[in-house]
């Protein structure tokens, strides 16, 4: 029997490792520079973090939780997303004792049972933020900001930033009373599903991608039409902050975040080349999420962004990255100069060379096969003369020139050709 990697999984495989790294490095590079530090969670929390936190009216809660009990009958959840879990380690790790705000990134594998679909996996990867501790509406600008320097700095040039609000506890509650209206005329009409959410919460159904439902949430109400006076002043301060750091967005009257933490802004950047599943990130304000957790009340705001949505975008928009750096030295040797060749590969490779040399005590024919193989700049054999003398030939693979070189010259030398 084969075994294979499970549905909706994937394996990431050296070749096209080198993109992830360039990506992961911009992206903890940008963070850093605005002065956050990386945090990591564990893979797996306790269920009710998620039934509390995403919200049990949630899809990702109803269908798409990877739940299982431990061995003890705890009841455990490998982690759909990373804010529940970075809002629980803020609150047991007493960060909010910090001198606020408390500014966090990571770079975290998470889980959901999906439907598959290009760019739509059941383990997937994130980059995200998350500030605790300020209500300004500066810190949503200050979190859009990090993504427009990471998307410039990446050459990510189509790029379309949409925004909305969804309120607060204050004036969501006439909100949801306008849905209910809207909605209850039509529910005949509606999928089952949106029956349900219409008892448990209605701002659910504005989730719903069922064909049937579409043409009565496109002519919903706009939670941006019973925004509170500080709502309201709040999303403007937001849309202000924005235009002074010129980077457009547009204003999405139906925005709707598929999780139920978000108070007043939420925002995504959208894509039309990754397929069905356009949103590469999403993100937004959750000022309730570290009460509801049992900590303080603690504004906060966020994003995270799927690496795979992204680097698909990237293939789309034709943005070539950094190729893996090549084998600076090959080094080919024979049954009794093996020991040293190996001895020799350690020391160049501790200079910060790439070097490679034969492991599996091969022919010479055959290393000099793998040598080339390897796509490696240079070449030496390392024959018992060599051995004696300390002095190498060293053979440029792209042309076969030929140079002597000392052993003890041999990582300058390399050091010296990579600019060539
Ligand atoms: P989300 O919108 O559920 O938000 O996910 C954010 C991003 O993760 C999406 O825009 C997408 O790029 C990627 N993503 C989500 N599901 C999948 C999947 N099945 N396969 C591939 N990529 C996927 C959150 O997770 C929030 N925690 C974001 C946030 C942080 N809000 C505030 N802080």
């Amino acid at each position: 029997m084969n075994i294979a990697a499970p549905r909706g999984t994937k394996d990431i495989l050296p070749d096209e490792m080198s993109r992830w790294h360039a990506v992961e490095k911009l992206f903890a590079s940008v963070c850093e520079r605005y002065g956050y530090g990386e945090i990591r969670i564990p893979t797996f929390e306790q269920t009710e973090l998620f039934t509390r936190g995403v919200g049990g009216s949630t899809d990702i809660v109803r269908k798409e939780m990877y739940t299982f009990e431990d061995k003890a009958g705890r009841s455990m959840t490998l982690r759909p997303e990373g804010t529940a879990g970075i809002a629980r380690a803020y609150i047991e790790n007493g960060m909010a004792s910090l001198p606020s705000p408390v500014k966090l990134y990571y770079d975290m594998s998470f889980f959901r049972y999906e439907k598959m679909q290009k760019g739509r996996y059941r383990e997937f990867w994130q980059l995200g933020c998350e500030i605790f501790g300020s209500s300004s509406a500066y810190a949503d600008a200050e979190v859009i900001a990090i993504l427009d320097t990471f998307f410039t700095e990446l050459n990510l040039i189509e790029r379309q930033l949409e925004i909305g609000s969804i309120g607060c506890p204050k004036c969501r509650p006439d909100f949801i009373t306008a849905l209910r209206n809207h909605f209850e005329t039509n529910l005949d009409k509606m999928c089952a599903d949106c029956n349900e959410r219409f008892e448990i919460n209605p701002l659910r159904i504005l989730d719903c991608k069922e064909e049937s439902c579409q043409p009565f949430i496109a002519n919903a109400p706009s939670q941006l039409d019973y925004l509170c006076p500080g709502c309201e002043e709040h999303f403007d301060k937001v849309k202000l902050a924005l235009d002074e750091l010129d980077i457009s967005y547009n204003v999405n009257r139906s925005m709707v975040r598929g999780l139920d933490y978000y108070t007043r802004t939420v925002f995504e950047y959208v894509s039309t080349h990754v397929g069905s599943q356009g949103s590469i990130c999403g993100g937004g304000r959750y000022d309730e999420l570290v009460k509801i957790l049992g900590g303080r009340v603690t504004p906060a705001v966020g994003f995270a962004m799927g690496i795979e949505r992204l680097l698909l975008e990237m293939d789309a928009q034709e943005i070539e990255l950094p190729a893996a750096k090549p084998t600076d030295l090959f080094v080919i040797s024979f049954p009794d100069t093996a020991v040293s060749a190996l001895a020799l590969t350690q020391k160049l490779i501790r200079s910060n060379l790439i070097v490679q040399t034969d492991v599996m005590e091969r022919s010479m024919k055959a290393q000099m096969k793998q040598a080339d193989r390897s796509g490696a700049r240079y070449m030496v054999v390392f024959g018992t003369e060599e051995l004696a003398t300390k002095q190498f030939s060293i053979k440029r693979l792209s042309d076969g020139l030929e140079k002597t070189v000392a052993a003890d010259d041999l990582a300058d030398y390399l050091l010296k050709t990579r600019e060539e």
